[in-house]
C-alpha cells in the first residue's frame, strides 16, 4: 500500500480551491434511488468513498455515467434491494441507501455495519426512524431486512446520547418525502450537508421545510422527479487546508471556502491567532475566498467537538496538530466519538506532548515536532499526521494513506502546488530505485516483498 514521504519545514504559499463535499455527496448520490428519472450531480469529488458508493448504486440497479465532476445517474432496475456486508464494512455511509430504497422499493436488505476505527457507531436512531414511519425490521444472518408497503408520516425524535445523527436525519428525511402525510423530525441534525440534501430533494419535487434547524417538516408527495444539482464545497477539506497554512506559518488563499458553515472553526482559528480573512464580502458566503495567515506566537485554546453549528469532530485531529505549536496548554474534548484519538499515539511519536484523560486531551505546546515513521488509522487522523509532517523537522513517512484517499483527492498534489514536499511512494518503488550494483541485496529484499503490508512499511 502507498505511503507518504514528507520533507517537513516548507512554508506553504499560493492558492487552492476546495472540492465538493464527500459527506454531502454520499447521501445525494443515494437519493437517486428515490426516483426513476435522471439526476445529474456536479462538483462530485474524486474519492474512493464516492467510487464505492457508485459501485453500490450500480449493484442496486442504477445506471451511472461519470465517477467525479459531473455524474449522471438513473435508477433503472428497482428489483435490487440487497446491500452486501463487503460494501457496508468498507464504507459505513452505505447505510444512506436505506431511507431512499425503503421509500420507493418498499424493501431494503442491508448488512448490519460493525464498529469502526474510532469506536462503536450504532444505527439505532436510523432504525427507530424507519420503525416510526411504519417499517418492520428483521435481523437475519447479519442482514437487516426492512420492509414497508407504504410509509406513513409521523413525529420522530432523533436525539441520541451524543446529539442527533447526520446520516440518520438524511435517511428519515429521504424516506419521509414519499410517505403518506406529514413527518416532523425533532432533534434533527443541523449539519450543512443535511441542508444540501434537502435542497436537492426540493428540486426533485419534495416538500421540506426547516432543514438546518432541529425541526424538519416533510409533507409526503406521490413521486419525485429528476434534478440537476451542485454539491456544496467540503468544509473539512477547507479547514484542513487552513490548518496547513497555519502550521507552516504560510500564506494561502482558499477559494470555495464554505465560510457560512464554518463559524465555530473560524472562531477557534481567531482564538489561536490564525487569521482567516474574507477577500470579498459580496461573494456567496458558502463559496468565499479567504486568505489564511498566522501570527508568530500561536495561542493555546479549548476545543469541544459538538454537533453543528459547534466545532466539528472531523477537524479535531487536525487542530490537535496545530495546537502542538501554540505557546501553552490547550484542552481538546471529543463529545461525538469518545474514542476518536488514534492520532494521539502517532503524534506522540513525533514528539507531541499529549496527555489523554478519557474523552479529553491536554496538548502542551510549544513543541517542535520531529519527523518519524507513523501510521494512519482513519481518515481525519491521517490528515493530522500529514499536517504534522509538513511542520516537523526532517522526514516523516506515513503508511496506510489509503485512509486519506477516502476524503482528500490527491492531497499531495495540492500541498506540493503550495510548496510542500510530499511524495507518494509504493513499497515496490523503493525497491526498484535501489542501485543496480546491489542486485544481490535487491534480490534479498524482493523475496519478502509479498509481506510488504502496511505494517511492514516504514
Ligand atoms: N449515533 C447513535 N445512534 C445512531 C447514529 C449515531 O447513537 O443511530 C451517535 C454516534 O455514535 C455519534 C453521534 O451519534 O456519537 C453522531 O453520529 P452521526 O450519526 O451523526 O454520524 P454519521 O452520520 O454516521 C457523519 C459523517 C462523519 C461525521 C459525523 C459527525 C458522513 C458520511 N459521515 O457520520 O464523517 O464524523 O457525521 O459529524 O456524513 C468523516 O468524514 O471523517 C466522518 C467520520
Amino acid at each position: 500500500m502507498d505511503y507518504f514521504r514528507i520533507q517537513g519545514g516548507k512554508r506553504l504559499a499560493g492558492r487552492v480551491k476546495v472540492d465538493g463535499s464527500k459527506n454531502a455527496a454520499l447521501p445525494l448520490l443515494a437519493a437517486v434511488l428515490l426516483t426513476d428519472q435522471t439526476v445529474t450531480l456536479h462538483n462530485v469529488p474524486a474519492l474512493t468513498d464516492i467510487s464505492n458508493m457508485i459501485s453500490l448504486l450500480r449493484e442496486l440497479g442504477v445506471e451511472v455515467k461519470g465517477e467525479s465532476g459531473t455524474v449522471t445517474l438513473r435508477s433503472v432496475d428497482e428489483t435490487q434491494v440487497h446491500t452486501r456486508y463487503e460494501i457496508v464494512s468498507t464504507m459505513r455511509a452505505s447505510i444512506s441507501v436505506l431511507g431512499p430504497m425503503l421509500a420507493r422499493r418498499h424493501r431494503a436488505v442491508i448488512a448490519m455495519p460493525g464498529g469502526c476505527a474510532f469506536g462503536e457507531r450504532p444505527i439505532d436512531l436510523h432504525l427507530r426512524g424507519m420503525q416510526s414511519l411504519g417499517a418492520k425490521i428483521e435481523l437475519n444472518a447479519g442482514d437487516m431486512s426492512v420492509t414497508a408497503p407504504q410509509l406513513k408520516g409521523t413525529t420522530i425524535f432523533l436525539g441520541g446520547p451524543n446529539g442527533s445523527t447526520v446520516l440518520g436525519t438524511a435517511n428519515v428525511m429521504c424516506a419521509a418525502t414519499l410517505a403518506e402525510g406529514r413527518t416532523t423530525i425533532e432533534c434533527a441534525a443541523c449539519e450543512p450537508e443535511v441542508v444540501d440534501l434537502a435542497n436537492m430533494l426540493i428540486k426533485m419535487g419534495a416538500k421540506i421545510r426547516g432543514a438546518g434547524s432541529p425541526r424538519i417538516i416533510i409533507e409526503g408527495v406521490k413521486e419525485l422527479g429528476g434534478a440537476e444539482y451542485t454539491v456544496m464545497p467540503d468544509r473539512i477539506v477547507a479547514g484542513t487546508y487552513a490548518v496547513a497554512a497555519a502550521v507552516t506559518n504560510g500564506d494561502i488563499i482558499i477559494d470555495d471556502f464554505p465560510f457560512d458553515c464554518m463559524l465555530a472553526v473560524v472562531d477557534r482559528f481567531d482564538q489561536i491567532g490564525v487569521v482567516v480573512d474574507r477577500l470579498d464580502h459580496n461573494q456567496d458566503p458558502m463559496h468565499a475566498s479567504v486568505r489564511v495567515t498566522s501570527v508568530r506566537g500561536l495561542k493555546p485554546t479549548q476545543i469541544t467537538t459538538q454537533p453543528h453549528p459547534g466545532f466539528p469532530t472531523d477537524l479535531q485531529a487536525q487542530f490537535m496538530t496545530l495546537l502542538c505549536f501554540a505557546q501553552g496548554n490547550s484542552v481538546i474534548t471529543e463529545k461525538i466519538y469518545a474514542e476518536r484519538f488514534l492520532h494521539v499515539a502517532e503524534l506522540t511519536r513525533m514528539g507531541a506532548n499529549l496527555q489523554r484523560f478519557g474523552p479529553t486531551v491536554v496538548v502542551s505546546g510549544f513543541t517542535q515536532l520531529k519527523g518519524a515513521p507513523v501510521m494512519a488509522s482513519d481518515l481525519r487522523a491521517s490528515a493530522s499526521l500529514v499536517l504534522a509532517g509538513l511542520a516537523a523537522e526532517g522526514v516523516t513517512t506515513i503508511s496506510r494513506i489509503d485512509y486519506l484517499d477516502r476524503g482528500y483527492h490527491r492531497l499531495e498534489a495540492t500541498l506540493n502546488s503550495l510548496g510542500a514536499s510530499v511524495e507518494r511512494c509504493t513499497p515496490n518503488a523503493i525497491i526498484e530505485t535501489q542501485s543496480s550494483a546491489s542486485a544481490q541485496m535487491l534480490e534479498a529484499k524482493r523475496a519478502p516483498s509479498l509481506n510488504l503490508t502496511a505494517a511492514a512499511m516504514p
